[in-house]
């Protein structure tokens, strides 16, 4: 590996104590433990508290990432927040986290591409420290999806969660090099997964609260169709772009949404299932946040070792998908 490679030098995530079960659903809505299992393969997930906006779940994970490296925040130069749920629509939650860090030497900015918003940031962080304009980046993957989840409607409220993941970026001799990224979006499938709510099409008002439209709705047997059909085309396009074969890769990390899915794409890209890191279990779909989180907890658990070729592959809302492989 060059010493000029650039790479995650740190890694950190957050889930927040209170965890949700089924069996607390039963009891919400017209549901049953038996359902959620089967067809999304979710047993919990954890909750944020109502005093712990998305900055906060933030700050824990990056804290975690910047302690990895032994990293002072005062020396970040880039922060991105990837997030579909901030603090408020400005300023930025990047902003907030800075203040809360102390990294005021860092350019801030908030980043939108839904569930794909980490790997976005992590394609736009990596090329701007190689080009030389930043020397290091703190790309954070965070969202408190159940400050917009609609409680009353059981085809959405089994499936999020609440999460923070960070990974820092810098110049690496010693592993964590990414070696190819792509990404791409369709944003005609926009309608399919949304919150059509309090921005300016649908300013919040007394109707568009009575008509709920502050919460994400979904078509979600179209959005399952499409999310394997670009996740396994992400992730052929980046092996191509690496001329690496599936072979190769030790661990896939992908977007956590549903069981079935993580198992239709390792099936369309004929890679053992025992290959694919699965968090959606007990986190459910954390949005920009799953990625990292499980990349995190696939390190913790001595899933990736050196050397490992890891497939990072994600798929959102707009539509919007993406892949990365990085070199553990
Ligand atoms: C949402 C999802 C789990 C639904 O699973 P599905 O197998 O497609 O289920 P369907 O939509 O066909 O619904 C089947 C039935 O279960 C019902 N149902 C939906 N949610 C339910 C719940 N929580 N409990 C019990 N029944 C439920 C539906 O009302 C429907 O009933 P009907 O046949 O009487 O109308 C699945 O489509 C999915 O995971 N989609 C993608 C989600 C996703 O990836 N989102 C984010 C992408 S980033």
């Amino acid at each position: 590996m060059s010493e000029k490679a650039v790479g995650i030098i740190g890694i950190g995530s957050y889930l927040p104590e209170r965890v949700l079960t089924n069996a607390d659903l039963e009891r919400m809505v017209d549901t049953s433990d038996e359902w959620i299992v089967e067809r999304t393969g979710i047993n919990t997930r954890h909750i944020a508290a109502k005093d712990q906006p998305v900055s906060a779940l933030a700050l824990e994970a990056s804290r975690a990432a910047l302690g990895k490296a032994s990293f002072s925040p005062s020396a970040l130069e880039l922060l991105i927040v990837a997030t579909v749920t901030g603090d408020m629509p400005f300023p930025s939650t990047a902003c907030v986290l800075q203040e809360k860090l102390g990294a005021f030497n860092a350019a801030c900015f908030d980043l939108n591409a839904a569930c794909s918003g980490w790997i976005y940031g992590m394609d736009v962080a990596w090329q701007l420290v190689r080009c030389g304009r930043y020397r290091n980046a703190l790309v954070v993957g965070a969202e408190k999806l159940s400050a917009i989840t609609d409680w009353q409607d059981r085809n959405t409220c089994v499936l999020f969660g609440d999460g923070a993941g960070a990974a820092l970026l810098g110049h690496t001799s010693s592993g964590g090099e990414i070696i190819a990224s792509c990404l791409g979006a369709d944003g005609r499938w926009g309608k399919l997964l949304y919150m059509r709510g309090g921005g300016s099409l649908c300013p919040a008002s007394h109707e568009t609260v009575d008509q709920r439209l502050h919460y994400i709705k979904m078509e979600g047997k179209e959005v399952f169709k499409q999310a394997v059909t670009a996740m396994a085309g992400a992730a052929e396009a980046v092996l191509e772009k690496a001329g690496m074969r599936a072979e190769q890769i030790s661990c896939v990390i992908p977007h956590q949404a549903n069981m079935r899915i993580i198992k239709a794409v390792a099936r369309k890209l004929a890679i053992p299932f025992e290959k694919m890191c699965v968090t959606v279990d007990h986190c459910g779909n954390l949005s920009a946040a799953s990625i990292p989180v499980a990349l995190d907890e696939a390190m913790r658990g001595g899933r990736v070792r050196a050397g490992d070729y890891v497939l990072l592959v994600a798929f959102g809302g707009g539509f919007t998908w993406g892949a990365m492989i990085v070199k553990m």
